[in-house]
């Protein structure tokens, strides 16, 4: 049982197709407040225009959250994964997120890295303001996009033949990673 939430000021930063392949992988609905190509890829995926309503076992894939509903499920939500882009002004949008979050569970996801290694100074950016925040990281790569189009997850993906496996290989360890978080013994997993 645990709600994911997946938030960021910032729009095109990965929150749509990381939520998408999350939930399938674990299993959870997946609900929205922003029209997305998800809601027609998943079975378990819900759109809630206006009030979005709190559900256990759900990624929460918010495209801005200015509404106290979004707010009060974002409150609500065990873990709040933010993405963020490798540049200054999503590292900036983002310590101001966390900032106004920071009595929450909050995993910072730097995203779309053109370098793996860039993760390390992105991570000092965060904690020179929010020392020990959690932080997790993902290469640039094709996996989720590709993920998405054919309607499966990150892990179906990846594991569908040697090929996938191949060309996939390094990201897949890094979504990895993320997903081990939530399940059996990971560190965001509750029963
Ligand atoms: N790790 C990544 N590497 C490269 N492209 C990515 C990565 N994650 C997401 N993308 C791409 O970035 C674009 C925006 O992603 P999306 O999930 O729609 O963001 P958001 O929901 O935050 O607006 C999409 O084309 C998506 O395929
Ligand atoms: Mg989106």
């Amino acid at each position: 049982m645990a709600i994911i939430s997946i938030a960021s000021t910032k729009g095109g930063v990965g929150k749509t197709s990381l939520a998408f392949s999350l939930a399938k992988d674990l299993g959870y609905r997946y609900a929205t407040n922003d029209m997305s190509v998800a809601l027609n890829k998943y079975r378990n995926a819900r759109y809630y225009p206006n009030k979005i309503p709190l559900y256990p076992d759900t990624v929460y894939d918010f495209g801005g959250f200015e509404s106290p509903h979004v707010e009060e499920i974002l409150l609500q939500s065990d873990i709040i994964l933010l993405p963020t882009t490798n540049d200054a002004n999503s590292i900036m949008k983002s310590l101001v997120f966390i900032k106004k979050f920071r009595e929450k569970t909050i995993l910072v996801f730097a995203n779309m890295l053109e370098n793996p290694n860039d993760a390390v100074a992105i991570r000092e950016k965060i904690h020179e303001h929010f020392p020990g925040m959690a932080f997790t990281y993902l290469r640039r790569t094709k996996l989720l996009k590709n993920a998405l189009e054919s309607g499966m997850s990150a892990s179906e993906l990846f594991e569908s033949n040697n090929h996938t496996q191949h060309l996939y290989r390094q990201a897949y360890g890094e979504y990895h990673k993320i997903l081990k978080l939530f399940t059996t013994d990971g560190e965001y997993f509750s029963k």
